[in-house]
């Protein structure tokens, strides 16, 4: 697979600063027994393929990457990067979430490293869509 580097300036390399966002509307999601439950008709950062949302706070135990893939479904990623913990992004127009550091480890949607000094597997989670909502299970 080719791998697609994000455009992201130096300075937002070497600080860490991740491209995806919290989600604008931080009430679109809730976390309860293990299971994030996202409201999509709140979430329109999702509505675009190679976008997504970073979730955090809520005592939730781990931070997490959920993604609109290029193949039109969501994927779900433990946010740190398996080299030095940093946050992860989505690829626009490859099927790649990628770290957000000046290394750019890159991942395939099964979390496999492709590309840079990350040697382990990023943790994945199952998604579901049940009617408007989407359902990560920790
Ligand atoms: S922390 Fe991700 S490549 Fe270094």
């Amino acid at each position: 697979m080719d791998v697609t580097f994000l455009k992201r300036s130096v300075f937002q390399r070497l600080f860490g600063r991740p491209a995806t966002l919290e989600p604008a509307d931080e009430r679109c999601w809730t976390y309860v027994d293990n299971r994030i439950e996202i409201d999509l008709s709140r979430v329109p950062e999702l509505a675009e393929k190679g976008h997504g949302i970073r979730l955090e706070g809520k005592n939730l135990p781990q931070r997490i990457l959920v993604i609109r893939g290029e193949d039109g479904t969501y994927h779900a990623f433990e946010n740190r990067c398996q080299h030095m913990g940093r946050r992860l992004d989505p690829v626009p127009g490859s099927e790649t979430i990628q770290c957000c550091s000046v290394s750019k480890s890159t991942y395939d949607y099964n979390g496999n490293p492709l590309f840079g000094p990350a040697k382990k597997t990023v943790a994945t989670l199952d998604t579901k869509v049940d009617g408007g909502r989407l359902i990560v299970t920790l």
